[in-house]
């Protein structure tokens, strides 16, 4: 349970597409946050026939961090049939998982314009009654069992105190706020001043709600600035972890990593990926993002990263590494 954790947490923020499964393993089996979110789940889509085409992104491993189910949507009946699946433990025993999720949170962040012009995850800053009863239905789905979060930003054309006044007033239990509003998407600095606001907004009217901050917070000694300097209850870190996958280290060995290691780490991603994936060389051309990751910083490397790019197939893949 998330009000059991031990604050301040450092928490690895969703990213579709990116923090999948083997993803988070390998970030655990270099520095593991205190917590991990799913990728973004859409819960209309888990209620429909395509259900067994997204179920997957709910999938996980003991060795992990901990997991928190981020899912969205916009039908509250729907939030609250998933809710009460991933509460139960029903979702998980699908899965074939021996462990639940320790949270469900609700994404009201996205700012892609192709999910908020359906009124979805960030455009429900514009619809305070729709966030209502979503908020409503999932902590009915719940119902205790499970602490039940939102993740957002600070407003949609322009910063919104009413916004986050609205979150702290649903009795949430972590508040994860990216301090950008959804027309900055991630174009500008994010508003790190903005916390000493929350902050206050959070200790008047919710004290038991954890605050997490988010947005270009690079790696754990960052992180702990901001904690101290506002007196919150965590970070998470997104882009941060591109850069240095021991970004939750506090004492990161990747800036004197030799080329051999970084291959070694990419070396174990791939090979978890065949192992997660039932056909593998599906996900040849999707590696290429996560080459960028680890092929980095030494010499060699963008000339590596082109032959990768040609690989069709795990084993050419492998076999380009050595
Ligand atoms: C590729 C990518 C995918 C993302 N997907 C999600 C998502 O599914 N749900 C979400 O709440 N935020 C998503 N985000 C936003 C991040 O969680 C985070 O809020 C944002 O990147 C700012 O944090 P950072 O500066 O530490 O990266 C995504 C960001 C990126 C770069």
């Amino acid at each position: 349970m998330l009000k059991d954790k031990k604050t301040p947490l450092f928490i690895l923020a969703p990213m579709d597409d990116v923090t999948d499964t083997v993803f988070r393993q390998v970030v655990a089996s270099c520095a593991p946050p205190d917590l991990c979110f799913s990728e973004f789940v859409n819960v209309d889509g888990l209620m429909s026939r395509g259900r067994s085409r997204l179920i997957h992104k709910l999938d996980w491993r003991p060795i992990e961090a901990p997991l928190v189910a981020h899912i969205w949507g916009l039908n509250p009946d729907n939030f609250y049939k998933i809710a009460d699946q991933i509460a139960s433990g029903e979702m998980a025993r699908e899965l074939g998982l021996n462990k639940n999720y320790v949270g469900i949170d609700l994404n009201m962040g996205c700012p892609s314009k192709q999910v908020i012009k359906t009124g979805a995850c960030s455009g429900l800053i514009n619809d305070q009654d729709l966030a209502k009863e979503i908020i409503a239905a999932t902590k009915q789905g719940a119902s205790n069992r499970i602490p039940v979060s939102v993740k957002t930003r600070i407003g949609f054309n322009s910063i919104d105190e009413s916004w986050t006044q609205f979150l702290f007033n649903q009795d949430l239990s972590m508040l994860s706020v990216h301090l950008r509003t959804t027309k900055e998407m991630s174009l500008v600095e994010a508003h790190l001043d903005e916390l000493k606001r929350i902050k206050a907004e959070r200790d008047s009217i919710s004290p038991a709600t954890l605050l997490i901050a988010n947005g270009d917070i690079k790696d754990r000694i960052a992180g702990q600035k901001i904690i101290d300097k506002y007196g919150i209850d965590g970070v998470m870190i997104g882009r941060g972890i591109f850069n240095d996958p021991y970004a939750f280290s506090g004492n990161s060995p990747w800036p004197e990593f030799s080329r051999q290691q970084k291959i070694d780490l990419f070396i174990k991603h791939i090979k978890l990926i065949a192992g997660w994936q039932p056909d593998p060389d599906r996900s040849v051309k999707r590696l290429n993002k996560y080459a960028k990751i680890y092929i980095n910083g030494f010499d060699g490397a963008k000339e590596l990263r082109e032959q990768i790019a040609a690989a069709n197939k795990i084993s050419e893949l492998l076999a380009i590494l050595g």
